[in-house]
């Protein structure tokens, strides 16, 4: 059983060790480290098979329920190297308890969260040599669990792994740092108070991938979502929370059961109160939105996600008409704000909200 749940380690063998991409073109989710965790589910043994092996492929039975029903969820945080040549993980606990909310939603076995973090560090002390050092690129972690009971009955499978594999990746969008490009969408949406859209499950992302190829073909970078009663009030980016600084306040949309629970979302509003900013957690329209960047009160806006980062916003476009954002430059509180997430990541300055997991 979990409780005393053994990790055994099986390092890949020197010669089959893979050669490290070059770190200033990492690109993102392309590569990955010479390891990955496992562990398995049933419900006789709980958790059991712990265990860092080489990374490779799983045999899976074709009637797995997760190719049909989709019980899959995960999670995505980062290892930093800092220059002091320590190893950082911002945050760890805090993903893997979103991870137990979303098991829950999907009814699938709660994680011993202690024993994954115990093998979490364990895998990312391991494949140390391939957290990126240049500025800019990290260690990207993706934890995730998978129903894979052989079955075709709609329920919950028998049946679960669990998993982490590692990317050294490089910024998130091809714009970096620099301002992107959004499409705001009434035609597609997202997620309803009531459904999954609070859990990050893989079926989210497999159902905004149309709205996201429509942005993409008219030259936008992300789609932006709203609420899906009244198409009216502003939920979140594809891949990131959003913020908007009109006049002195940051507003986000508040958490409501459609929207993720960010993990940087929480930072950024926690940082910016600490900095007097006032922070509104409340329901914004799109047109408040575009009636203050045209009336100029529309100052800056960002996404906020582990990929992602902070994620300035160029240009909106909505019902076919363009609002450019802060003339379509960086915002100085995003410039702030990534700047200071990213020393605390680092560990280059000090860590007042104890977000820093130390390795090694
Ligand atoms: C993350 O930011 O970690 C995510 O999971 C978003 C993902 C779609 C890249």
């Amino acid at each position: 059983m979990w409780q005393d749940l053994d990790i055994a380690v099986k390092k890949t063998a020197p010669e089959k060790r893979k050669e490290k991409p070059p770190q200033d073109a990492l690109g993102f989710g392309d590569h990955f480290t010479d390891h990955m965790f496992l562990m398995k589910w049933n419900k006789e043994n709980g958790w059991h098979d712990a265990r860092i092996c080489p990374y490779g492929n799983f045999s899976m039975d074709p009637a797995a329920m997760v190719y049909h029903y989709g019980q899959a969820i995960f999670e995505g945080l980062k290892a930093y190297k800092g220059d002091d040549g320590q190893i950082y993980m911002f945050r760890p606990e805090d993903n893997l308890e979103r991870m137990n909310s979303s098991a829950l939603r999907m009814c699938m076995p709660r994680l011993p969260v202690d024993n994954v973090l115990k093998g979490l560090k364990a895998l990312v002390y391991l494949d140390r040599d391939w957290i990126p050092t240049v500025d800019g690129a990290t260690l990207y972690i993706r934890p995730t669990m998978i129903g894979v009971e052989p079955a075709l009955g709609v329920r919950p499978s028998s049946e679960y792994y669990f998993f982490i594999i590692m990317s050294p990746v490089g910024a998130y969008y091809a714009e970096g740092f620099s301002p992107t490009k959004i499409w705001v969408t009434d035609k597609y949406v997202r997620a309803v108070k009531g459904g999954v859209g609070h859990v990050k499950t893989a079926g989210n992302y497999a159902a905004s991938i149309m709205a996201a190829e429509e942005a993409h073909k008219a030259g936008y970078t992300q789609v932006l979502w709203l609420d899906a009663i009244e198409r009216k009030y502003v939920e979140e980016v594809g891949t990131s929370n959003i913020f908007f600084k009109i006049g002195d306040d940051l507003i986000t949309p508040p958490l409501g059961g459609s929207i993720l629970g960010g993990i940087t979302r929480d930072s950024v509003i926690e940082l910016a109160k600490s900095w007097g900013i006032n922070v509104l957690e409340r329901r914004i329209s799109i047109d408040e939105v575009t009636a203050a960047c045209e009336d100029g009160s529309l100052q800056e806006v960002f996404g906020t996600g582990t990929a992602a980062v902070i994620s300035p916003v160029g240009e909106l476009c909505y019902q076919e008409k363009k609002y450019t954002i802060a003339g379509g430059a960086t915002g100085e509180l995003s410039k702030k704000l990534f700047e200071e997430l990213q020393a605390i990541q680092n560990g280059k300055t000090a860590d007042p909200f104890k977000w820093i997991t130390r390795i090694g």
